[in-house]
């Protein structure tokens, strides 16, 4: 497996991925934008060329904000979304970016799971801060312990 970074030939496997995925989807054009935008840093785990998951966050002035993670069904629990997470931490430590934070849904075990083995810690909730069901959000957030003096 490797992680690259997202350009656009990988939007209409990332579309499908969202389909499979989110009750409100990004489109295509979601992505597109996300191509032009200087903080975006948008990660793509391929595996035999295939895309096997993604991952997104927002570089807004030293602190970064998740988007989405989010991997296919039939590459789950092979470590992709590990990668995915590893490769962004290794970032936010070359480039002195302070913290990474999200939102997550408190029913969403297996993504709980997974942000707690790579340090982050939960800071707070948004009540019903999602819809399609109604369920709040719970804030997590990874602090970077390697920050330069
Ligand atoms: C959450 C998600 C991204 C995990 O992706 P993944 O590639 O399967 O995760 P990994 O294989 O890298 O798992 C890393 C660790 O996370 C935890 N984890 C992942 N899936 C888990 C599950 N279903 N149940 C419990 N723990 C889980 C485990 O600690 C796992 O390590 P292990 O396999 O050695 O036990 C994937 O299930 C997914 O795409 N879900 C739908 C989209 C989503 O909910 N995204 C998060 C939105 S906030």
């Amino acid at each position: 497996m490797t992680i690259v970074p997202m350009t656009e030939r990988h939007v209409p496997a990332l579309v499908e991925l969202e389909a499979v995925c989110f009750p409100h989807p990004w489109t295509a054009a979601g992505f597109a934008e996300e191509l032009h935008n200087p903080l975006a840093v948008f990660l793509v785990a391929e595996q035999d060329g295939a895309v096997a998951g993604y991952m997104g966050f927002h570089d807004v002035v030293g602190e970064g904000f998740v988007t989405n993670v989010a991997v296919f069904p039939a590459f789950r629990r092979q470590g992709v979304a590990a990668a995915l997470i590893s490769a962004a931490q290794a970032i936010c430590r070359e480039r002195g970016i302070a913290r990474l934070a999200l939102e997550v849904r408190e029913s969403n075990a297996a993504a709980i799971a997974l942000y707690e083995r790579f340090g982050f810690r939960q800071d707070g909730r948004r009540p019903r801060f999602y819809t399609a069901p109604a369920e709040d959000a719970l804030l997590y957030s990874w602090e970077n312990q390697n920050l330069p003096l």
